[in-house]
């Protein structure tokens, strides 16, 4: 086979994609449109997945990778997600009574909000000025603690391929109360408990026999965004692509080939020690990212830059974005060294976090 592929998207996950693509035996070029005579076209972000495109491109007689437009409200309603589990016996967190005074509770916009449509809320005040804020309609589930992970399975039309559970960090810095943002690092794998690893597994089993059941037919990724409590595994969330930065992480991670886990049936393989992917991004994020700084990077074999958010310019590099880049690396303990090639990137308003680890 040699294939044409495209990547749909423009981040650093997608650059990630296009990395693991580019390196299979399987591609023969990487072209930037579907229009450009693509064999495949791989779907990295969820609006145009949830905008139906996977279907359009199907019907045009295209291969796709990525959710169809029908599974893709896993994603695009929260309220949908919610009813799928709960037909299927999957845990979640329960639904609360809109007017609900137990707190603290989690408010939820039910649609696309790109990871801003979601705070846990400590009073009254701050639920009335968040759901001030988001759009309607909105509902109120009870707040499960707990540590969470991210797994991410590939779906090929028949069973579920799983992952390796990731981590990531997704407030902006390590105050509890500080921001969500589109994710400020990642690792993989993550060390689980033995019975932790079994009730993992029964989740996935479920999550397949509900996705046949239900009579899924397409070929894609699902995300599960899953909290350990109460002896178990509760579901959060799900995406109807891969997260990001943790796909950064797996890709850098997998020893075998990408393509040949998507097409020909192949389990995903991986190296020795941790992956781990570290966002370098602008002051001001998530609300007003200062752009422009001009960037220079130090060398250092060792370490992959995906580009998130940069401008190329006459041969320069400027920073266009909240997020800017995500540093890869693969090692017994690799955030030291993505910490250290952050300290010697030049860039006026960089900021990273320097708390994470694997734990
Ligand atoms: P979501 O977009 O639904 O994953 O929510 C974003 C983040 O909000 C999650 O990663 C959790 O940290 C937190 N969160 C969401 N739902 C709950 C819940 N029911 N209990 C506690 N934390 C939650
Ligand atoms: N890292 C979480 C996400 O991609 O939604």
């Amino acid at each position: 086979m040699s294939l044409k592929v495209c990547v749909i998207g423009s981040g650093a996950r997608e650059e990630a994609i296009k990395d693991a693509v580019s390196r299979s035996f399987l591609c023969e070029k990487i072209v930037d449109t579907p229009e450009d005579g693509a064999d495949l076209i791989i779907f990295g972000p969820e609006q145009p997945i949830c905008d139906g495109l996977v279907d359009y491109y199907k019907l045009k007689g295209i291969e796709c990778i990525g959710v169809d437009k029908k599974f893709s409200r896993l994603e695009s309603s929260k309220l949908f997600a919610k009813k799928f589990m709960v037909n299927h016996g999957i845990k979640c967190a329960k639904l609360l009574p809109v007017e609900s005074d137990i707190f603290p509770q989690v408010v939820k916009a039910d649609g696309l909000c790109k990871g801003k449509g979601v705070k846990v809320v400590y009073n009254q005040q701050e639920k009335n000025e968040f759901t001030r804020q988001i759009p309607k309609p909105y509902f109120i589930e009870e707040f499960l603690d707990g540590s969470e992970i991210s797994v991410m399975s590939y779906f090929n039309g028949k069973n579920l391929v799983n992952f390796c559970p990731a981590r990531d960090f997704k407030r902006l810095t390590s105050d509890i109360k500080s921001p969500n943002t589109g994710g400020m690092g990642a690792y993989c794998p993550v060390n689980l408990s033995q019975i932790q690893e079994n009730k993992l597994q029964s989740y996935l089993d479920r999550l397949q026999t509900a996705l046949i059941n239900e009579g899924a037919d397409f070929k894609g990724f699902i995300y599960s965004g899953l909290i350990w409590t109460r002896d178990d595994w509760y579901v959060l969330e799900y995406n109807v692509r891969l997260g990001d930065p943790e796909c950064q992480a797996i890709l850098n991670f997998l020893e075998n080939d990408f393509l040949s886990i998507l097409l020909n049936n192949e389990e995903p393989k991986y190296k020795k020690g941790y992956s781990a992917c570290l966002t370098v991004a602008s002051e001001g994020y998530p609300y007003n990212p200062v752009k422009g700084d001009e960037i220079i990077l130090p060398h250092d074999d060792g370490v992959k830059v995906y580009f998130a958010g940069v401008k190329c310019e006459n041969g320069h590099l400027y920073s266009n974005g909240g997020r800017v880049l995500s540093l890869c690396t693969v090692s017994d303990n690799p955030f030291p060294a993505l910490r250290d090639f952050a300290e010697k990137i030049q860039m006026k308003h960089k900021i990273f976090r320097n708390d994470i680890n694997i734990f």
